[in-house]
């Protein structure tokens, strides 16, 4: 498989994350905070797009979708929200960066199928394309399985109730 996350596709979307480019209108970003949330995830290489801290969000159709081994249903949302690490201590949530949303949407069919939005970290819309910022990096690495990465595992806090 040709995979390869480039430093420079994660440096563009860095560069162009604030900067507002032509792409359809983002819903209004969900309630998500009463979904299943993932592990803690700490991601400590500078280079990657993910530098930080995030939890990841499912709703209840997308918690489907990963017991059935990331085939999602029609309506399924993800949610990433995003935390900078602050003076190199990963133990505490930095100040909030953004949030990122995946919704399954089948109209949307220049992204697979999904609807891709980026926010900033007051949850307003921030304006992404989501082929060049989002899509793109998706289908090159996660087309298999969905176009989504993470996978049931990443719900299955120790300590956790099933
Ligand atoms: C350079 C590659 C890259 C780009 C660009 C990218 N992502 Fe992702 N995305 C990832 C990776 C890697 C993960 C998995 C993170 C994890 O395992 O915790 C991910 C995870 C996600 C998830 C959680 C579901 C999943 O796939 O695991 C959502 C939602 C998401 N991204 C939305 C977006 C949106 C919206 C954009 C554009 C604004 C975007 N992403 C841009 C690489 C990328």
């Amino acid at each position: 498989m040709k995979q390869t996350i480039t430093l420079g596709i994660a440096l563009l979307l860095c560069a162009t994350w604030a900067a507002a480019a032509a792409a359809p209108p983002a819903p209004k970003l969900p309630a998500y905070r009463t979904w299943q949330k993932s592990e803690r995830k700490v991601v400590t290489d500078k280079q990657s797009l993910f530098y930080g801290i995030h939890y990841i969000y499912a709703d209840a159709g997308a918690m489907k979708g990963y017991k059935a081994g990331n085939r999602f249903p029609e309506g399924s949302r993800i949610i990433v929200e995003h935390f900078n690490i602050k003076g190199g201590d990963t133990t505490v949530d930095g100040p909030k960066n953004m949030v990122v949303l995946m919704q399954k949407d089948k109209r949307q069919q220049a992204t697979g199928g999904w609807l891709y939005a980026g926010y900033t970290a007051a949850g307003k819309p921030s304006g992404l394309d989501p082929v060049k910022n989002c899509y793109e990096c998706h289908l090159k690495q996660a087309a298999d399985r969905d176009f989504v990465f993470s996978s049931i595992a990443d719900f299955t806090v120790k300590g956790a109730k099933p």
